[in-house]
C-alpha cells in the first residue's frame, strides 16, 4: 500500500499539519464528546453515530462497521483514492508539495479523466454564448447568475465538436471514452460525441471537481435526460446534483430540500432556496442518503406531485430514515413541480408548503387512509388494515406507538384493536436487517487475557496510565506475541503501534484506543491487572519446578531436590500473600 516513491517524512509531515478533525468534518457532521468528535459513519448505514474521530490519537475509528485508519486512510475511501493520491490530495491542503511519482500506479487515468472532465465543461460552458443555449435559458426563466454558479453549457451543433476540441487539446480518445464524454463508431479506432443536442448539467463533487455530466434533450430526442455512464470517477449511485453548490447551505440550515428535477433545483435556487439538491434521475440510492447525511440532519422531500413522484417520495424517505436523517415530505398540490410551483406562485408560497411538509410516516398513513370512505364501516375496516400493514414496518417502535394512536383518531377505529393487528403482522414478519458489516464476535477470553487487556486499553489511552504501568511492570511478564507484543510496543513508545499488525489486530486495538477510559481508579486497576499477570508468571515457574523436581526425585538427587522444594515453597508463599 505505501508507496515507496513518497518520502516517509512527508507522508509525517502532512499528517501533523493536516487537520483530521476538519477534513473529516467535510465529509461528516461531527459533535464533540470529550476528547473526541462523534458522527454518522459515512462507510455504512447507521441511525446511531458511532463514528469516532480522536484528533489526539490522529486517529478515526467507527464502532459500528469496524472501519478506521488515519487521515490518509480516510481519504482513501472517501475519495476511492490510491494512497498516493490520498497523500497529494492533503498535501495540497495544507501546503506540502508532493512530487509528481513517477511509475505510480492508477492515480493516473484518474487524475486524466478529472482533467478531461473539466475541459469538456469549460467547452459546453462557452457554447452557452450560442444562440441556441441562451433561447432555453429565456424559456425556462434561468436567470443570469444561475449557469455561471452551476456552470451550465450546452453542446455544438454536430457529432464530434468535443471530441475534436480534447483530441485537439493533446488527450486521447481512449481516456475520453472511459470519462463518458464519446462513443465509440461501428468502425474501429473511431468515435463520437455522446451527448448531443442537448443542455448539459454538469455533476460536481463536493469539492467541485467534475465529475460527469446530466444533459437535457433540447428537441424531443428520447431519452429527455441522459446521464454519463459510471466511470472511475462518478458513481452515479454516490452522488446528487446541487451538493456542491447546497453543501454549505444545508450545514447552515441542518436541513435540504430534495426535489426530483434539475430544472425544480434550479428554480428553488433563484428564488434563494438554496439548500436544495436533486437525485440524478435515478432511484434514489443508500449512497446518496449518506452523502446528504454527512451536512443534514432532516430533509424535505418535493417531488413531483403525479402518482410517481409520490411513489418515489416515500422510497426515498425510506432510504433517508434508514440512514438516520428525519424526513417529511411536502406537496405542491394542483401544480407539476416546485418549477411550476415556484413560477406562479413565489418563493414564499413554496416556503410555506415546506413548512407544512409532514414527517414520512404520517404522509403515508394520510395517503392511504384518504384511498378509502372512512365514511363506512367497511371502508374503515380496510383503511385500517393497510394502515397496520404500514405500521407493523416501521422500525422506530415509538413512532410506531405515536401513529397507530394518532391513525386510529383519524379512522375512528378501536386503538387497542389497531395495536393488535399491527403486533400480529409485525410478528409474521422475518426482520431481516441489512447488515454491512457484522460485528467482531469475541471470544470468551481468559483472567489473564482480560488483563492483557485491560492493560492494552489503560496503555494506550493516555500518558499517565502508561508511565504508570511502565513503573509496575517486572520481569519478563510481558514475553510472548499477540496483545503482549502490543503492550511491550506500547510501553516502548515512540513507533505507531498499528503499524506491523494485521487488519483484525489493527481493527481491535483501534477501537481500544479510541473507546472513552471508564477508569475511576487507575491504580487499583492497574494493581489488579499487573497481579493477575504476575501470579500467571508465578505458576509458569511452579509448573517448571515441579517438572524439574519430578526428574531430580528420579534421579535421587536429594541436594538439588531440597532446593527447588524451597524454591517453590517461596513462590507459592508469594502467590498466596498476593492473592490475598
Ligand atoms: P423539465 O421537464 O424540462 O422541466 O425538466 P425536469 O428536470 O423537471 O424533468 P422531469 O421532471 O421530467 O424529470 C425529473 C428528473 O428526472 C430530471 O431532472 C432527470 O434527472 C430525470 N430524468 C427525466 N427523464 C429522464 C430520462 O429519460 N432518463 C434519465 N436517466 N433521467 C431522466
Ligand atoms: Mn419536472
Amino acid at each position: 500500500m505505501e508507496n515507496r516513491l513518497i518520502p516517509k517524512s512527508t507522508i509525517e509531515d502532512i499528517k501533523d499539519k493536516a487537520d483530521l478533525v476538519g477534513v473529516i468534518g467535510e465529509y461528516v457532521s461531527l459533535k464533540k464528546r470529550g476528547k473526541n468528535y462523534l458522527g454518522l459513519c459515512p462507510f455504512h448505514g447507521e441511525k446511531t453515530p458511532s463514528f469516532t474521530v480522536s484528533p489526539e490519537k490522529k486517529l478515526w475509528h467507527c464502532f459500528g462497521c469496524g472501519e478506521g485508519g488515519n487521515i490518509f486512510d480516510f481519504i482513501m475511501k472517501s475519495e476511492q483514492m490510491e494512497f498516493a493520491d490520498a497523500v497529494r490530495f492533503l498535501g495540497d491542503r495544507v501546503g506540502v508539495f508532493v512530487e509528481e511519482a513517477k511509475g505510480g500506479t492508477g492515480g493516473g487515468l484518474k487524475k486524466r479523466l478529472f482533467e478531461i472532465l473539466e475541459h469538456a465543461c469549460k467547452f459546453y460552458q462557452q457554447n452557452l454564448d450560442e444562440e441556441i443555449g441562451r433561447r432555453f435559458l429565456e424559456q425556462r426563466k434561468i436567470n443570469n447568475a444561475v449557469p455561471g454558479e452551476f456552470r451550465l453549457g450546452v453542446t455544438k451543433p454536430g457529432w464530434d465538436n468535443l471530441l475534436k476540441f480534447l483530441v485537439a487539446m493533446g488527450f486521447a480518445p481512449e481516456d475520453i471514452e472511459k470519462a463518458g464524454l464519446v462513443v465509440p463508431r461501428e468502425k474501429k479506432n473511431d468515435y463520437f460525441d455522446r451527448f448531443r443536442n442537448r443542455f448539459m448539467f454538469p455533476v460536481m463533487d463536493q469539492h467541485g471537481r467534475v465529475l460527469g455530466f446530466s444533459g437535457r434533450t433540447l428537441s424531443s430526442d428520447e431519452p429527455k435526460y441522459l446521464n454519463s455512464p459510471d466511470n472511475p470517477v462518478f458513481n452515479k449511485g454516490s452522488q446528487l446534483f446541487g451538493y456542491f453548490n447546497a453543501r454549505e447551505e444545508i450545514k447552515k440550515l441542518r436541513y435540504a430540500v430534495m426535489v426530483e428535477g434539475n430544472i425544480d433545483l434550479l428554480s428553488c435556487w433563484q428564488a434563494g432556496i438554496k439548500n436544495v439538491v436533486a437525485p440524478l434521475g435515478t432511484a434514489f440510492t443508500e449512497g446518496q442518503a449518506r452523502l446528504l447525511s454527512r451536512v443534514a440532519e432532516a430533509a424535505v422531500i418535493a417531488f413531483d406531485s403525479d402518482k410517481a413522484g409520490v411513489v418515489a417520495s416515500e422510497r426515498a424517505a425510506g432510504v433517508l430514515r434508514s440512514c438516520g436523517l428525519h424526513v417529511r415530505i411536502a406537496q405542491t398540490e394542483g401544480f407539476k413541480d416546485p418549477d411550476e410551483y415556484i413560477s406562479s406562485k413565489g418563493k414564499d408560497a413554496f416556503l410555506d408548503i415546506i413548512k407544512r411538509s409532514m414527517p414520512a410516516l404520517e404522509f403515508t398513513l394520510k395517503r392511504i387512509i384518504k384511498k378509502y370512505n372512512i365514511s363506512s364501516r367497511e371502508g374503515r375496516v380496510m383503511a385500517a388494515h393497510e394502515v397496520a400493514d404500514a405500521l407493523a414496518k416501521e422500525k422506530d417502535l415509538i413512532m410506531q406507538k405515536e401513529y397507530a394512536k394518532a391513525a386510529a383518531q383519524w379512522l375512528s377505529v378501536d386503538e387497542a384493536g389497531l395495536a393488535q393487528e399491527i403486533k400480529s403482522k409485525s410478528g409474521r414478519r422475518t426482520p431481516v436487517r441489512r447488515r454491512f458489516f457484522s460485528r467482531e464476535v469475541e471470544k470468551p477470553r481468559s483472567k489473564v487475557e482480560e488483563a492483557e487487556m485491560c492493560l492494552l486499553t489503560l496503555a494506550l489511552q493516555g500518558e499517565e496510565a502508561l508511565s504508570l504501568i511502565r513503573k509496575k511492570i517486572e520481569g519478563n511478564m510481558l514475553d510472548g506475541g499477540g496483545l503482549r507484543a502490543v503492550l511491550r510496543k506500547a510501553i516502548e513508545g515512540g513507533a505507531d503501534i498499528l503499524e506491523d499488525l494485521d487488519d483484525g489486530q489493527k481493527r481491535a486495538v483501534r477501537a481500544l484506543m479510541m473507546a472513552p477510559s471508564p477508569i475511576d481508579d487507575l491504580h487499583a486497576t492497574i494493581d489488579d491487572c499487573i497481579g493477575t499477570l504476575k501470579a500467571f508468571q508465578i505458576k509458569n515457574e511452579m509448573h517448571v519446578l515441579r517438572s524439574r523436581m519430578a526428574e531430580e526425585e528420579k534421579g535421587n538427587n536429594s541436594k538439588a531436590l531440597v532446593e527447588l522444594q524451597k524454591e517453590y515453597h517461596k513462590l507459592s508463599e508469594i502467590l498466596r500473600s498476593s492473592s490475598r
